[in-house]
């Protein structure tokens, strides 16, 4: 069966705008957030408390945090990679952090400086500490259906990294699809895989990027698995349309249109959201890629 319900964990502002060439002003990143929890998106991943060379996109998160209007009613998570990142995220006052793991070696190099065991090292702490403060904690784990440097990832690869996250005392986990090559088959294993190792649909969320337009599709797959919570990003914003292993996550407005297709629930008020990703779509300065986005356009 469906969910009644599915959370949209909105990830534009943090995995849209980090992929991004142009770096948007904070002003608009803040006006941005505003205009996605108005549309009725309540999970914002905001922005990331990473090293400012690593992600310049993201180099305001402080500034980014302070020009939000007041504290937030609902989740606004951030990225953490490590302990310096966890005492910026604590100084502005952030109740909800996102640990990002990799399924791969390759990856874990190139987006952490890390192996993978020294990764989860440098997680380890975060948790914990994060956990004391009573903060709420999310884990990925990336290319989890395939790696461009090692090509097929092995599920026990996946289920071996997910398993020692949550370990840490992580509350939900996020299967990042990475380079959007999975296609449903592999969605449904992959989930099954997590559930026989103990980690439940209801902690689970998928992360689906969109490279081959699968992202849809994939949803189905894990919504039919008993997952309830699906990342998605407003306007299928991200990736760089030069790199072949890199796009836009699933378009937030491409997953309410299916959901609201299929009966379900999601609070989103979908032309609010398309009306919000043509105005970034003119910060961005090119169309968004979502159809749903370019279906709906005023003509
Ligand atoms: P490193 O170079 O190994 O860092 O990078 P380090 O620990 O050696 O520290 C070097 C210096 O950086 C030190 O300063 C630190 O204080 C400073 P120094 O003492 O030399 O003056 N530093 C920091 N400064 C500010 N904020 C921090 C921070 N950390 C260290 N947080 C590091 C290691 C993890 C920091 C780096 O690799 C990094 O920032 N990586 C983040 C990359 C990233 O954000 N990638 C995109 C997000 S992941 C993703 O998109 C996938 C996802 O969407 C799911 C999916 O699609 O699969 C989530
Ligand atoms: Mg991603």
């Amino acid at each position: 069966g469906l969910p009644e319900r599915v959370t949209i964990y909105e990830v534009g502002p943090r995995d849209g705008l980090q992929n991004e060439k142009t770096v948007v002003p904070v002003a608009d990143k803040a006006e941005f957030v505003g205009r996605l929890a108005e549309a009725g998106l309540e999970t914002i991943e905001t922005t990331s408390f990473v090293h400012p060379k690593w992600v310049p996109q993201l180099a305001d998160a402080e500034e980014l945090l302070a020009a939000l209007p007041g504290p937030a009613a609902s989740p606004r998570p951030v990225l953490v990679p490590n302990e310096r990142g966890l005492d910026r995220a604590l100084a502005h006052g952030v109740t909800e952090i996102a640990v990002f793991g990799s399924a791969t070696e390759s990856f874990a190099r190139r987006n952490l400086n890390r192996t993978i065991e020294e990764s989860l090292a440098m997680f380890a702490p975060v948790v914990e500490r994060a956990r004391a403060e009573g903060l709420w904690v999310r884990a990925y784990v990336s290319m989890a259906c395939g790696d461009p440097w090692e090509g097929e990832v092995p599920i026990e690869q996946v289920v071996s990294v997910a398993g020692r996250m949550m370990d840490m005392g992580c509350s939900q986990l996020s299967l990042g699809d990475t380079i959007g090559v999975g296609t449903p088959g592999q969605v449904t294993a992959l989930i099954e895989a997590m559930v026989e190792a103990g980690i439940g649909a209801d902690r689970l969320a998928v992360h689906f990027h969109d490279t081959y337009g699968q992202a849809l599709a994939n949803t189905l797959a894990a919504l039919r698995a008993g997952v309830t919570v699906v990342d998605a990003s407003a306007g299928g914003i991200g990736g760089c349309p030069y790199a072949e292993s890199a796009t836009g996550n699933l378009a937030t407005e491409d997953l309410v249109w299916m959901l609201h297709g299929l009966g379900i629930e999601t609070g989103v008020d979908l032309d609010r959201l398309a009306e919000t990703s043509r105005w970034m779509a003119g910060r961005l300065g090119r169309p968004s890629p979502s159809r749903v986005v370019q279906a709906l356009n005023p003509k």
